[in-house]
């Protein structure tokens, strides 16, 4: 706990170092004093983006976590490259926020829990989409009883084409279509990752996860993990789904990548929808409540995709600061590194996929 700000260190200035930055430049108990990347030129492109010229450029990690000047890094690398930047980092005394999925396996997984727990300073595995504002709202209405008991989730994400959405270097795609730097498919492993995050957010751990992953050959060249399904059930006879569909000519609203993303979730007395995540289809309220006959939009939600960055990073500050654990902790990060896992052995085995949780 500390009252100046966090220096903070960002490695791997990449596509998603953008929406990491907005919190750690408003906030004033942090401040950016490092950039690492082994490409310069796109850290150097980055501070001046962000207006922090004065940060140190580094291209090699080991250079980054020798500096004095970093009080904390932030993870932002290629899956195959996290366990021993995350490893390094502590090693170097460093207060650690890694990017999901917290690596490759269950074996690293299982090494990161280990370390982290010896640890003596905060490591967080960092996962945004459930700190998204509408999902932070659909949660508290679920603990004050709104929906009753929930009894199922379904989840939707929907990739297609977009006008308005950022661009992603070439360079960001290609390590993600090879497993052996990502681990998995871009959808149901990358991305699915957050699916499987509020999965468990709402509904705790499954007992069991089934699915069925395809393959489509994008026009633009290499491939997406769609359409698939994956099937879960948790205890108590809950359930739950995630529905992966590429739609290559369906336009969608974003600034980010061009996906929709929805999620239901239904009680046993009432049934809650969010209806936005990257981006949006049309103009739905970001989250709608149903029950006792009545339907209540919640439209003064800030539904931006880059708000649940902010908020995640803003809940990390705040345990610095005042104490607490980090959401995710590594124990939690490995419990969603299980769920993705085994969606992707069940699509590879063809069978259901019993979840033994580690003690
Ligand atoms: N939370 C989310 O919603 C979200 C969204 C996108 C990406 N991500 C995650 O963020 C991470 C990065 O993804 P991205 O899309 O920004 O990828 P990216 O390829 O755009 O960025 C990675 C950066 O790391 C740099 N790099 C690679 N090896 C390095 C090394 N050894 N040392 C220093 N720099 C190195 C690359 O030059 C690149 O600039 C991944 O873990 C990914 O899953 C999360």
């Amino acid at each position: 706990m500390t009252s100046k700000p966090i220096r903070v260190g960002i490695v791997g200035t990449g596509r998603i170092s953008d929406l990491h930055a907005i919190e750690y430049l408003n906030n004033p108990a942090a401040q950016i004093t490092a950039l690492c990347d082994r490409d310069a030129s796109i850290a150097q492109g980055r501070a001046q983006a962000w207006g922090c010229t004065d940060a140190a450029i580094e291209t090699d990690l080991d250079a980054l976590l020798a500096r004095d000047d970093v009080d904390l890094v932030e993870l932002l690398l290629p899956h195959h490259l996290h366990l021993e930047a995350a490893l390094k980092a502590m090693d170097a005394g460093k207060i650690v926020s890694l990017q999901k999925p917290m690596c490759m396996n269950m074996d690293e997984a299982n090494q990161l829990v280990e370390a982290s727990e010896a640890y003596s300073r905060p490591f967080k595995i960092f996962e945004n989409f459930i700190f998204h504002p509408p999902v932070m709202k659909a949660k508290a209405l679920i603990e004050d009883g709104a929906i009753g008991t929930p009894l199922s989730i379904r989840l939707k994400s929907n990739p297609g084409t977009s006008k308005t959405a950022w661009e992603v270097p070439g360079a960001a795609d290609a390590w993600r279509q090879s497993i052996e730097a990502a681990g998995g498919g871009p959808l149901v492993f990358d991305d699915g990752h957050h699916k499987f995050a509020l999965a468990w957010h709402f509904m705790g751990n499954p007992e069991e996860v089934h699915s069925f992953i395809h393959q489509t050959e994008r026009p633009t060249g290499g491939f997406f993990d769609a359409p698939s399904i994956v099937s879960f059930r948790f205890p108590g006879q809950r359930i739950g789904n995630l529905e992966v569909v590429y739609s290559p000519d369906l336009e969608i609203a974003s600034q980010y990548y061009a996906q929709d993303d929805r999620v239901e979730i239904t009680g046993t007395s009432g049934i809650l929808w969010i209806n936005c995540g990257h981006g949006q289809i049309g103009d739905p309220a970001p989250l709608v409540l149903y029950r006792d006959g009545d339907v209540t939009e919640y439209r003064d939600i800030a539904k931006g995709w880059e708000q649940s960055f902010v908020q995640s990073t803003r809940h990390f500050l705040a345990v610095l600061r005042h104490g607490g654990d980090p959401k995710l902790t590594a124990r939690e990060g490995r419990d969603v590194l299980r769920f993705a896992l085994a969606a992707e052995q069940s699509a590879r085995e063809g069978r259901a996929i019993e979840i033994v949780e580690a003690k």
